[in-house]
């Protein structure tokens, strides 16, 4: 075929050499636009990085320049703020953490059958609160009842919050209703100052306060015991006094609505004993005195001491 028409072969070749020609520059252009292309893109960032870096930079220089020792005494003083306030965070965290973490006096583990449920009465006075310490440590269940006439929720605070303490604020010249296996009765104000602020309610509350006691152990069955006083003698003749003595008392003396408002209180005891069959015991309590005792007991023991920590004289009354 080419040998018959050799004009026409040589117009073939021609033209395939152009589509050739065509393709490989086509291709080359191509070739250089996107190489041209990724020189570009790489210049822009190249370029933001070098703008960026040169803004640092020359804040860096301004600052040094400027005022280099303005600033870092600045930074000093922020620096001092901050440590001041972190501390004080601090103490307010420990403050916190003393409050929450309340690790109560070892308390023993007693089984559902010796555990006793107890009721105590001016549980937060002096005498009160060192018994509840002893029947809490001893695993007891304790509620304490008191209007806080002389005493306070600080003498029981190592307890405020355990699972076998409970504190209510009530006076108990009012009913109480709880169900308890025993009932310590101490509610009464103790020293001359304080029964004597108001005599009506010191004796109200050694006559209907007692009679509220007692007839709540007659209706749950518990044991009562009545703190009484040595003051039941009055100005006694007899000395040192027994039991069998009945003592010396003025009915309408300034001390009589103590005397003879415990005087009625073990009288009660004893009726409720025999004629109701509570089981009941009586304690007369001679003068104590020790920690978490009132300030102004009024005593003549915690005077001495109270002027002696005073660096006052000490006073020693005298008949003679
Ligand atoms: N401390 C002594 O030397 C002494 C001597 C003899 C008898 N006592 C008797 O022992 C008991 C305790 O005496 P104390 O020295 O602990 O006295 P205290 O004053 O420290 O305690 C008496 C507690 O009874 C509370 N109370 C008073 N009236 C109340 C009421 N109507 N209702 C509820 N709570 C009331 C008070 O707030 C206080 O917490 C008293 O009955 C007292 O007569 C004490």
């Amino acid at each position: 075929m080419f040998l018959s028409d050799p004009s026409k072969y040589r117009h073939q070749m021609l033209i395939r050499i152009n589509v050739f020609l065509a393709l490989v520059i086509g291709s080359s252009l191509l070739l250089l636009g996107i190489i041209y292309c990724f020189a570009s893109n790489n210049d822009i960032s190249k370029h933001e990085f070098q703008v960026s870096n040169k803004k640092e930079f020359q804040l860096f220089r301004t600052a040094e320049s400027e005022d280099n020792t303005d600033l870092i005494n600045k930074l000093k003083r922020d620096l001092a703020t901050a440590n001041e306030k972190i501390e004080q965070l601090e103490n307010k965290m420990q403050g916190f953490e003393e409050r929450i973490k309340k690790p109560y006096p070892n308390v023993k583990y007693l089984n559902y059958r010796s555990k006793k449920r107890i009721l105590v009465t001016g549980g937060a006075g002096f005498v009160g609160s060192h018994l509840v310490d002893k029947l809490m440590k001893a695993g007891h269940d304790i509620t304490v009842v008191d209007n806080f006439f002389t005493g306070v929720k600080a003498n029981v605070e190592q307890w405020i919050g355990h699972a076998n303490f409970e504190l209510i604020h009530q006076d108990i010249v009012n009913p109480l209703f709880v169900e308890v296996d025993e009932i310590y009765h101490l509610a009464s104000p103790a020293s001359p100052p304080h029964y004597m602020f108001n005599p009506v309610k010191t004796i109200k509350t050694n006559t209907i306060g007692t009679i509220n006691m007692l007839g709540l152990a007659k209706r749950v069955g518990a044991k009562v015991l009545i703190a009484s006083t040595s003051e039941v003698y009055g100005d006694p003749e007899v000395h040192p006094q027994p039991e069998t003595y009945w003592g010396h008392v003025n009915p309408i003396g300034p001390r009589a609505c103590y005397d003879e408002g415990k005087r009625v209180s073990e009288t009660l005891s004893y009726a409720y004993a025999k004629h109701e069959k509570v089981s009941v015991r009586v304690a007369r309590i001679f003068n104590t005195h020790g920690p978490r005792m009132h300030m102004n007991d009024g005593r003549v023991v915690s005077n001495f001491i109270l002027q002696a920590l005073r660096n006052e004289p000490i006073t020693v009354r005298s008949t003679i």
